[in-house]
């Protein structure tokens, strides 16, 4: 007989079926014994009489049995099935499992982090993962549809690449032809988005992998995935409108309630006088409570801060565009501590979930800005010659965005950290879960790979 899942076998009553699924529980009763089995689709009892089999819990077992529905005081209302049971007729044990090393019942928050990421797979057995990590699928599957339906064509962009400055520092990986030469694995798809502006797409997005080498903290991972998009013939407005329906749109779908619609918009200025922070947590005591999202515009921001050396340095990304008033002053170098750019981030209850600008797509503005940032031409044109180029060849006015999909999981999840909604995160520090990489290479790869190395930490 075809298996078929715990939940539609509630349409089967006085049929019968055959489950397969792990044995969540199992309680003895004398010659009696109850199994809770589950699979994808969720729990259901079984019950079992003189069974042989020496079955313990989380083995894979092939259920066939008569499904038949509860004496009413027996119903149990938390699970979707606890108005039938399975009155097993036979039982197989498919695949046998030794005690897990972790708990995986409860919600995982206090076993120690090393054993739930070395034995991921398990915990990811637990509800409150697994139902994380289906909500994720979710999202992004209802994040395609409102950009598809937009318009939108999702394109992918290569992940071995050139470095490009977003503010960290880069994964590198060498390369086995052109030995003593580096890919750099992308801190975003920047540059290749404009790219496609440049190529004529005007509506692009990804569901993006992003690497990045810095400190690791509750939200921030060596990995993260964006929702990266861009798009052309458009001002600020035009991209922050079109982001604040989607994230509306898609969170609403998970009936979440969103504090202020349409979002506040605050400059960067108001946002520090008001909560010296541009990552602000709007929610009163009650609306934290009772889940509530509170999302806000951060605009205006300072295109250039000094670094610790007093050297100028971006504050967001330098291929946005200032705004418009403050061109001429990029141009020639003056007011730089002034300048504004058209840069936008979105935060919700104290997170940066999301931020964007329009760009610089005319070349010379591109050039003052890496001028300002104390760049030499040729040192531009060897670094960003692409780019300008680029441009050169008619390059629409373009702008886009890129959100956070870890953060934006952990607000629709109410979790705190990013590993919750990672299906394989990184230890707080940075060794994968289950294979435990970074490792050393053996001399044959560093050999075909022209490398020494020089210190082993
Ligand atoms: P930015 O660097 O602000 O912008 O990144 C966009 C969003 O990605 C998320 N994010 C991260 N999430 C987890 N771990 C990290 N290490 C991490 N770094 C960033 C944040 C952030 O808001 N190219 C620009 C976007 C653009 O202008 O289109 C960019 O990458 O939620």
């Amino acid at each position: 007989m075809k298996r078929i899942l715990i939940a539609d076998s509630v349409r089967e009553v006085g049929k019968e079926v055959t489950l397969m699924g792990w044995v969540a529980t199992r309680r003895d009763h004398g010659k009696v014994m109850f199994i809770d089995l589950r699979d994808r689709s969720g729990f259901i009892q079984c019950v079992g009489v003189n069974l042989k089999e020496n079955i313990t819990t989380e083995d894979v077992v092939k259920i066939a049995g008569l499904v038949k529905e509860r004496p009413v005081k027996m119903v149990n209302p938390k699970i979707a099935t606890g108005k039938v049971e399975v009155e097993i007729k036979s039982l197989e044990i498919v695949s046998k499992a030794k005690e897990l090393p972790i708990p995986i019942d409860g919600d995982g928050y206090d076993v120690n982090e090393e054993s739930r990421l070395k034995y991921r797979y398990l915990d990811l057995r637990r509800d409150r993962l697994t139902k994380n990590i289906r909500l994720r699928s979710q999202f992004v599957q209802k994040v395609r549809e409102f950009l598809f339906s937009k318009d939108f064509c999702e394109i992918e962009t290569p992940l071995l690449t050139k470095s490009t400055p977003e503010g960290s520092r880069d994964f590198v990986v060498p390369s086995r032809l052109q030995q003593g030469n580096f890919y750099a694995l992308p801190q975003s798809p920047q540059q290749y988005k404009q790219l496609l502006m440049v190529a004529g797409f005007e509506r692009y997005f990804q569901i993006a992998r992003c690497l990045r080498d810095e400190d690791l903290r509750a939200d921030r991972g060596f990995e993260h995935t964006q929702i990266d998009l861009e798009m052309s013939f458009i001002e600020r407005e035009d991209v922050m409108e079109i982001l604040e329906e989607m994230i509306t749109q898609v969170f609403e779908s998970f009936d979440v309630k969103i504090k202020q619609k349409p979002f506040p918009v605050l400059t960067y200025k108001e946002a520090m006088e008001k909560f010296a922070s541009d990552k602000f947590d709007l929610r009163n005591e009650e609306e934290k409570k009772n889940g509530v999202k509170a999302f806000a515009w951060v605009v205006d921001f300072p295109f250039f801060e000094k670094d610790k050396e007093g050297k100028w340095t971006f504050t967001h990304n330098p291929f946005s565009k200032p705004k418009d008033e403050f061109i001429k002053d990029l141009l020639n170098k003056r007011n730089i501590e002034g300048i504004l750019t058209t840069q936008y981030d979105l935060v919700c209850n104290g997170f940066e979930v999301g931020g964007g600008s329009t760009r610089a797509h005319r070349p010379e503005i591109l050039e003052a800005v890496f001028g300002i940032l104390g760049y030499e031409k040729k040192e531009i044109w060897e670094k960003f010659g692409h780019m300008l180029e680029a441009f050169s060849y008619g390059a629409p006015p373009h702008g886009g965005c890129a959100f956070g999909v870890e953060r934006l999981i952990m607000m629709l999840a109410n979790e705190q950290y990013l590993r919750e909604v990672v299906a394989f995160p990184q230890t707080s520090g940075g060794r994968t879960s289950v294979m435990d990489a970074p490792n050393q290479l053996s001399s044959e790869q560093l050999k075909e790979l022209g490398i020494k190395v020089i210190k082993n930490r």
